[in-house]
């Protein structure tokens, strides 16, 4: 059978991972980080030293590889070849380095193709860029989740203090202003609003509002 499938989209630090693991939670559905697969392997081909404008030698190393995700009330655990890399795919390196690595066709063909596969036959909610546009484009649900640059990196901002981390707020601003344009403006599968996708707009609402917002949608297509 056809699972239900909730796809949520948006750029850089709109909240997508929180609202999407809250989301699948409140329904019993399996949460999907699409995210963290790119980021898994920017990751690895850091660490391997591979060019990271080779997409031929970055889509060799994900076919020789193997990458799982195990997602939890916690949030999603990444593995690749066995080895936790959990929070090695959040540092600033991965950050900046993630656009790069998932603008490539080698590497967009293998991860799409995991991610249907992962959401066959499932009800399962995903988040990432081009969920409602390529991976899943006939998803029950489509999110387009979004906010003004300001409250991102505000939001990312706080986050970081709140964890003792240094932040720098106007420089956040820049990364993520720039991290959306790279993805907004690559040949494949770009960021981009599905027409068929409700937009949500969380610069004045909080999470639990985000959530409840998608609920109502997921009620309405049921
Ligand atoms: O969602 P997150 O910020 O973890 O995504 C990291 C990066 O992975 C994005 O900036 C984007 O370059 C890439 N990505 C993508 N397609 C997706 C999900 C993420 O290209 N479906």
């Amino acid at each position: 059978a056809k699972g239900f499938n909730v796809a949520i989209d948006g750029p850089a630090g709109a909240g997508k991972s929180t609202v999407a693991k809250k989301t699948a939670e409140k329904l019993g559905f399996l949460y999907i980080d699409t995210g963290a697969m790119y980021r898994a392997i920017t990751f690895a081909a850091l660490a391997e030293g591979i060019d990271l404008h080779d997409g031929k030698a970055l889509g060799k190393l994900l076919e020789k590889s193997e990458l799982r995700l195990e997602s939890s009330n916690e949030g999603t655990a990444v593995f690749w070849n066995g080895a936790d890399i959990t929070a090695a795919i959040r540092t600033n390196e991965v950050n900046s380095n993630v656009s790069l690595v998932a603008s490539h066709r080698e590497v967009r063909e293998g991860m799409t193709a995991m991610q249907q596969e992962l959401a066959k036959s499932k009800n399962a909610v995903l988040d990432g860029r081009d969920i409602g546009t390529h991976v899943l484009p006939d998803a029950n649900v489509k999110v387009f989740l979004t906010a003004s640059v300001e409250e991102r990196a505000r939001r990312r901002h706080l986050e970081q203090l709140e964890k003792g981390l240094p932040s720098d707020f106007e420089q956040l601003k820049k990364d993520i202003a720039k991290r959306d344009e790279l993805d907004s403006t690559r040949a494949i599968a770009p960021l981009k609003q599905a027409a068929d996708a409700q937009v949500v707009d969380t610069t004045s609402m909080g999470i639990d509002e985000v959530v409840e917002t998608i609920l109502d949608l997921v009620k309405e297509h049921s």
